[in-house]
């Protein structure tokens, strides 16, 4: 017996060591852990029970057959964070460079199925060299099955990736259709080819970190959530963003008992927006100072800035928070900022979460290359999925909400459950001068100034829309979490379904 269990913890020795000390110390002279320590990191200690330890790859051709790793280059298995149930993958780079086989493929696709069974979210550390060049098809496969696996559990269960190496070619398309990648700077790249690849075919000269890396991204192509410093970092933020989110579309949020008082008044709101309309004022201090304990966990913060989005609790709830942002391009919508929100809101939509949208936005942004990149598609992937969004919504509008972007933003008419206005909102078509200067086309411009003054006496305000019934109720700024907070606990019950359809065709 005694040799039996001997035997066992011989085997399971051999699987912990993945390709051996010299690799492992090449990973770790590269800055980056090995799978098993950044698990060990990830999940609560002592909570992961590992799968598949001992299977092989099945290549026999390019004497692979004297090479077999157990484990074939990915640790899987299930584990908690904080207590909750979370399944995980995580690539070995120490194994055949933690390039995909068949098995491998197996061995993830099997720990999707699992938390799609019971319902629990996936979390998948990439660092991978790619297709398993030795088994050819067979590995293309293995990618086409996780593949088709991320699509069936997109909107079940919560799927979040981290990129903490190479990403190339195939391999890209899975962390792309789970709902968040974050991704190590300087360690970590993604493209679907490489600078080598680039160079041939369009002789453009081009770094991995420039064509790929956490900050490119994270800043210019908006592929990536987060860049975080390193895998600690990474993981640990991990580990924060994931009290975040609901085990499946049907489980709320985690609740997280809060001593912040939900009918805090916040008198510095009141003076939040400068008497200059044109005037910036940083809608960051809004979110920080309504959220419980100004706990906001922001996602995309370096890509369009024009538009904010994160998560945050309101009285120990999860919501999720939508805002334009006056500091950057005035915050009008560009086709940057309705892709990054739109998503966003719609994932927010399909696991139950509240959306919270702050409005201060002058209209969409104007421009050729914008109108001719599909500003019309783009922004009405924001309009669409508000539109389609039946969680609570609570929409504030703190200064300008001006025509088309009005309308966008969580407004009344699409299904908006409490749509308040500060004071300081003005709702209208568009800007006073702007208006007036269509309007009374030719006019002096001692005409033109006094039909300003006009226009917005008139419609520089938000009664306009108040006494429509598309504003709810002008609040006083310091009042702003109380009614939100008010608001949630009422709409908690919220029951509203949309049409029978076998799905929508939003605009891509
Ligand atoms: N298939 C099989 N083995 C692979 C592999 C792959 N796709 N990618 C890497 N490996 C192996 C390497 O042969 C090497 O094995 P060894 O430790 O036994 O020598 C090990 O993984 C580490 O790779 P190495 O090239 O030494 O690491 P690196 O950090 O210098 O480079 C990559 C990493 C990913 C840039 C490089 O390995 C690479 O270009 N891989 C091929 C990428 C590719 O074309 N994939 C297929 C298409 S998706």
């Amino acid at each position: 017996m005694l040799k039996v269990l001997q035997e066992l913890e011989r085997r399971r020795e051999a699987a912990r060591m993945g390709g051996g000390v010299e690799r492992i110390e090449a990973q770790h002279r590269k800055g980056r852990l090995t799978a098993r320590e950044r698990l060990d990191i990830l999940l609560d200690p002592g909570s992961f029970e590992e799968l598949d330890m001992y299977v092989e790859h099945n290549c026999v051709d390019f004497g692979m057959p004297e090479t077999v790793i157990p484990g074939d280059g990915v640790v899987t298995g299930s584990g908690t964070i904080n207590g909750r149930l979370v399944f995980v993958f995580s690539q070995d780079f120490t194994v055949f460079g933690g390039s995909l086989s068949e098995r491998h493929a197996q061995k993830i696709c099997k720990v999707m199925d699992m938390a799609m069974k019971v319902g629990a979210p996936v979390i998948g550390l990439n660092d991978s060299g790619g297709a398993r060049i030795q088994e050819g098809v067979a590995s293309l496969g293995g990618y086409a099955e996780v593949f088709q696996r991320n699509v069936l559990a997109s909107g079940v269960v919560p799927q979040v990736s981290l990129i903490m190496g190479p990403c190339a070619g195939g391999a890209v398309y899975s962390p792309a259709m789970t709902d968040f990648i974050f991704m190590v700077k300087d360690s970590s790249y993604m493209f679907v080819t490489g600078p080598d690849v680039v160079k041939t075919v369009t002789n453009e000269v081009v770094t991995q970190e420039e064509l790929g890396g956490a900050v490119t991204h994270s800043t210019k192509s908006g592929v990536a959530d987060m860049a975080m410093e390193d895998d600690v970092d990474a993981l640990l933020r991990t580990r924060e963003f994931f009290d975040f989110l609901p085990l499946n579309n049907r489980t709320a949020p985690p609740f997280r008992p809060s001593s912040d008082e939900g009918e805090r008044r916040i008198d510095s709101l009141d003076t939040l927006v400068p008497a200059l309309a044109t005037r910036p004022y940083d809608m960051k201090e809004l979110i920080l100072k309504v959220a419980d304990e100004g706990h906001f966990f922001e996602l995309q913060p370096g890509h369009a800035g024009n538009i904010i989005i994160g998560f945050a609790r309101i009285e120990g709830h999860v919501v999720g928070v939508v805002a334009n942002q006056p500091m950057v391009l005035a915050g009008c919508l560009d086709i940057a900022a309705s892709k990054k929100a739109g998503r966003f809101v719609r994932f927010c939509d399909a696991f139950g979460i509240p959306i919270i949208t702050f409005v201060d936005v002058p209209g969409f942004l104007p421009g050729v290359a914008q109108e001719h990149n599909g500003i019309i598609k783009n922004g009405a992937k924001l309009l669409f999925a508000y539109a389609e969004a039946t969680v609570p919504k609570i929409t504030v509008i703190t200064r300008k909400a001006y025509g088309g972007a009005y309308d966008v933003m969580a407004s009344k008419h699409l299904r908006g459950d409490l749509n308040y206005a500060w004071p300081t909102a003005e709702i209208a078509v568009m800007g006073a001068k702007g208006a007036v200067e269509i309007i009374f086309r030719g006019k002096t411009p001692e005409e033109i100034a006094e039909r300003t003054r006009e226009y917005e006496a008139r419609f520089a305000n938000p009664f306009v829309a108040a006494s429509k019934g598309f504003i709810d109720e002008v609040i006083m700024p310091h009042s702003t979490r109380r009614r939100i907070a008010v608001g949630l606990r009422k709409l908690r019950t919220k029951s509203l379904e949309n049409p029978w359809k076998k799905h929508d065709n939003i605009p891509l």
